[in-house]
């Protein structure tokens, strides 16, 4: 572009700026590269001047901070069109064009397009580090700003996103390297198809989205949460969408760049150290690319592969699927019957689906949305559209679902189900799979949820929350106090029942306080358990939760006779069971005698029955997560119960991290995926219950086994015996006379600690295995290991019997 404005005259006329002077270029003033001059805004934050990047020898136009040794460049004019020399000269000139020209050839190198035409344009450099081109007569007629047209750098205070009126989209574009600034291929956008959600891409191909914007942020920027430094929002209005940050300090420097590589990257300034601090990056991890486990698939970095099915899915591809080919994701395991009558399913702890196919409305329920979702076929999936106050609005998805993970904190989607998958009792194969962190974040916010879920509409209730398993508290205990019998014993009663909880009365210490012995007035004998005070539980939630677990009713469960409130102290009544908890008996040489194979037998079926209705015949749906020996009861009939259920879904939300000083589970039961990484399920319950079968078999302690030579533990011991076809030796010597029975428990024992969690069967298929010896039993794979050192606490013998703090790997001979 060759300019047609007489420039030499014009030049030879104007003033200069000289250097470090001034924030503003007036019409009749010129920048020149040649005499090293700048502009500094008014307090000195910015500069803006010629510079050359990283070792090239071209010249640019830019912005960068001023106070900043180490010159970052937040803004390039001509990041395209370099200037060879220094004969560059910036200038504003009538009728309100903002000009890069070359001196030597005349030739325009840049220009800011600017329709408008003023009397008195300038250029001036705002302390936010904006370029703007204003009207001298009326400053606040902005022409033109640099903010519009972002490099790679999104500043505080800048707008990205697309105006609807003008068309004009705001987005950042990555440079081509660091001694280079000229566009890349990258860029970063929001994407007003659908509803926003922020996108990186690589030339066209979609590399992260972030999922909608749901009131607070991003439904999958989970490291972007409300922090002390900066505050952020998305704007959407008729006429625009953007997504802005701002900073709370404006001593603060902080800076999000799209980087060569195409990452997104926020960058903190640290007076202290003198440098740039990385504050966040997207993507975080793989699970952060789109559509990585394909339709239908979650992405969870945690687990082994990282893709899995959202429950009630199947593999697309199954062999693809195994292959850890996820492209093709999952499918229904029923299909949608749109005329029979869908129905819908929640899953919760998810970052939301892509929504480019999506359509919303912000003032209808969340049950207008349900309603309006199912009268369209084409409608999978609703979700409420902002959650920044309670839940308002609606999202609906029209095709399949991708680009999901799960998430903390995480939302609630409901997914469109073939009637009978949502029917209660069709239930087959579930696998609820849930992040600790997800659980943790759901305890905390506690109340509200609560109130949100006990908000929900009747026909909700029917949506059983699948994602989540047990802890989650969307349950729906709806009893009434009324229709309630189990009575509120007063304080004073049980202080005189335990003898003011004497030492002598004490029986044990549970999973969440200790338990008294007590004996009432008529002679009954009772267990307290005494809540420790460090439980952050309300009255009211707590006095629900027990309501909830009095429901609970099995024979192989034990029962919950009263509770007790009293200002601090929250006690739980339990009948007394003689002969106490099962390890007190399994694991005494001279009292395990007592307990011959068919005691033994069926004790195993007494626990298999109670957890099976704990998992899924119970309306609570609960997941036991800390099944051991001695939360094992058994009566004067030697009838096994189950004691310490149901609680783990109250209390010890402090109690669950691998930071804290109690972990709810106990080493040596616990399935390596929750173990190791907090993952837990029915299936978790169902590893803890193979470790108990195996113990009542064999009368030998998990932990305290060690199989020196092969470096085995126990399961793996146990593992390598049935594969031998050795399993007799496994088996105590005084039940060696009635073998069959024992054998087949081992070998259901075995299948229940496998490694994966779904290869594990469901307590329904146990019951049917112990009791069927027609059900035919497949091989075990090998059992659940996992590493020493991510137990710091643990004093995990089992892992591996040497003092070397490698894994153990169980070597198949
Ligand atoms: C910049 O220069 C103009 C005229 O040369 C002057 O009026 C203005 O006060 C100066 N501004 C600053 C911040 O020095
Ligand atoms: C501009 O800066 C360069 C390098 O800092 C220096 O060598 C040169 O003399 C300066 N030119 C003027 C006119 O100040
Ligand atoms: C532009 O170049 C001419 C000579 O080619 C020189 O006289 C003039 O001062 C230069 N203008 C600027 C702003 O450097
Ligand atoms: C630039 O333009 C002026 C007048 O338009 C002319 O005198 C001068 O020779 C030109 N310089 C070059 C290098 O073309
Ligand atoms: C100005 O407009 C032209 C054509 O519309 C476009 O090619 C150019 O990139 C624009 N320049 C800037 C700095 O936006
Ligand atoms: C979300 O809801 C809050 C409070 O109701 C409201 O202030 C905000 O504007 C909403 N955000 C969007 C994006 O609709
Ligand atoms: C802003 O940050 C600076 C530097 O960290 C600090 O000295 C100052 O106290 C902060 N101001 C406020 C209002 O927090
Ligand atoms: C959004 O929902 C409200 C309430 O149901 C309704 O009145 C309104 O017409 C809907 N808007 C659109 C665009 O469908
Ligand atoms: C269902 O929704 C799709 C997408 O919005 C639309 O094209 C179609 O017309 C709708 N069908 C009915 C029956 O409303
Ligand atoms: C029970 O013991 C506590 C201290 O352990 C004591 O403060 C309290 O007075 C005792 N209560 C009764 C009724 O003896
Ligand atoms: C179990 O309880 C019964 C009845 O109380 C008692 O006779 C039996 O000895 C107890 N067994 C053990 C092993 O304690
Ligand atoms: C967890 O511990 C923190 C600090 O120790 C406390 O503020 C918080 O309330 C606790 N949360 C629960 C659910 O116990």
């Amino acid at each position: 572009m060759t300019t047609s404005f007489g420039l030499c005259l014009f030049l030879l006329t104007t003033s200069f700026i000289s250097a470090h002077t001034n924030d503003t270029i007036f019409t009749s003033q010129v920048l020149r590269d040649n005499h090293n001059d700048t502009l500094i805004s008014s307090t000195g934050a910015f500069a803006l001047g010629f510079f050359s990047p990283g070792s090239s020898k071209n010249r640019y136009v830019g912005i960068w901070y001023n106070n900043i040794q180490d010159k970052t460049v937040v803004w390039v004019a001509n990041r395209d069109d370099p200037l060879t020399d220094r004969s560059g000269v910036l200038l504003v000139i009538q009728p309100g064009r903002l000009l890069l020209l070359n001196n030597a050839t005349n030739a325009t190198i840049w220009s800011a397009n600017i329709s408008s035409t003023v009397h008195a344009p300038v250029a001036r450099l705002l302390d936010s580090g904006n370029l703007v081109v204003v009207d001298a007569n009326d400053e606040t007629n902005i022409l033109w700003q640099s903010f519009d047209y972002p490099t790679d750098t999104f500043l505080p205070g800048m707008k990205i996103g697309k105006n609807f009126v003008s068309g004009h989209q705001v987005y950042l574009s990555s440079a081509k390297s660091n001694d280079d600034p000229e566009t890349g291929v990258f860029t970063y956008q929001i994407d007003p198809s659908g509803y926003p959600q922020s996108v990186i891409k690589d030339g066209a191909i979609v590399r992260c989205k972030s999922g909608p914007w749901n009131g607070l942020r991003f439904s999958g920027s989970h490291n972007l949460v409300k922090n002390i430094i900066f505050t952020f929002g998305l704007v959407i209005n008729k006429d625009q969408v953007y997504y802005h940050y701002t900073l709370l300090n404006d001593s603060v420097y902080m800076r999000f760049k799209l980087s060569e590589s195409g990452e997104g990257q926020r960058w903190l300034w640290s007076y202290q150290t003198q440098n740039w601090l990385l504050y966040h990056t997207i993507p975080t991890d793989n699970c952060d690319i789109y559509g990585v486990c394909g339709a239908y698939g979650v992405c969870n970095p945690k687990t082994s592969p990282y893709c899995t099915c959202l429950n009630k899915f199947e593999p697309y591809y199954p062999s693809r699927w195994d292959a850890d080919d996820f492209s093709n994701g999952c499918v229904r395991r029923t299909p949608l019957n749109c005329q029979e009558g869908d129905g819908f399913l929640k899953y919760s702890g998810v970052k939301l689906p892509d929504t480019q196919h999506s359509w919303s409305n912000a003032s209808m329920s969340l049950e207008e949305c349900r309603v309006t979702c199912s009268k369209n076929c084409s409608c999978t999936a609703y979700a409420s559209l902002n959650i920044s106050n309670g839940e308002n609005g609606c999202l609906l998805w029209f095709g399949e679902l991708v680009n999901m993970r799960e998430i903390s904190p995480g939302q609630d989607i409901y997914i469109r189900m073939a009637k009978s998958e949502i029917e209660v009792g069709s239930r087959k194969r579930e696998i609820l799979i849930v992040t600790l962190s997800v659980v943790i974040a759901t305890v905390l916010l506690g109340l509200s949820l609560k109130l949100l879920y006990s908000l929900k509409s009747d026909h909700q209730l029917q949506e059983r929350n699948y994602a989540t398993g047990g802890l989650r508290r969307n349950y729906h205990c709806h009893q009434s106090r009324e229709d309630m019998d189990l009575p509120m014993l007063d304080l004073s009663s049980i202080i005189k029942a335990t003898d003011n909880f004497s030492v002598e009365n004490k029986l044990g210490e549970g999973g969440f306080g200790p338990v008294y012995k007590g004996l009432l007035e008529d002679g009954g004998a009772i267990a307290v358990k005494r809540l420790s005070r460090t439980s952050h539980q309300g009255v009211e939630e707590f006095k629900n939760e027990v309501i909830c677990i009095a429901k609970l009713q099995h024979r192989n469960l034990v029962k919950l006779l009263g509770y007790c409130i009293h200002s601090e102290e929250m006690m739980l009544v339990y009948e007394y069971l003689t002969n106490k908890s099962l390890d007190l008996i399994l694991f005494d040489p001279t009292k395990s005698i007592l307990l011959d194979w068919p005691r033994r037998f069926n004790i195993i079926n007494g626990i298999a029955r109670g957890l099976m209705y704990l998992h899924q015949d119970s309306r609570l749906r609960v997941i036991h997560r800390d099944l051991k020996t001695s939360n094992i009861l058994l009566d004067s009939d030697m009838n096994p119960k189950i004691s310490d259920f149901g609680l783990a879904r109250t209390f010890g939300g402090n109690e669950t991290g691998a930071s804290t000083d109690r972990v709810v589970g106990t080493y040596g039961y616990m399935s390596p995926e929750y173990a190791g990484d907090g993952l837990f399920s029915v299936k978790s319950d169902v590893f803890s219950f193979g470790v108990i079968v195996l113990e009542i078999v064999s009368g030998k302690r998990n932990r305290r086994f060690c199989y020196l030579e092969e470096e085995l533990n126990f399961l793996g011991y146990a593992w390598m015996l049935n594969r031998e076809e050795r399993s007799l030796e496994l088996i105590e010597p005084c039940l060696t006379n009635s073998c069959n029975d024992v054998l087949r428990s081992i070998h259901v024992a075995l299948l229940c600690v496998q490694q994966h969690p779904d290869d594990r069967p469901t307590m329904s298929s146990v019951v049917q295995m112990l009791s069927n010896h027609a059900v035919l039993l497949p091989q075990p794979k090998h059992p659940g290991f996992f590493i020493q050192r991510e137990m710091p606490e643990a004093n995990w013998s089992t892992a591996s019997c040497t003092n070397r703090s490698t894994t153990s790997v169980l070597q198949a001979r």
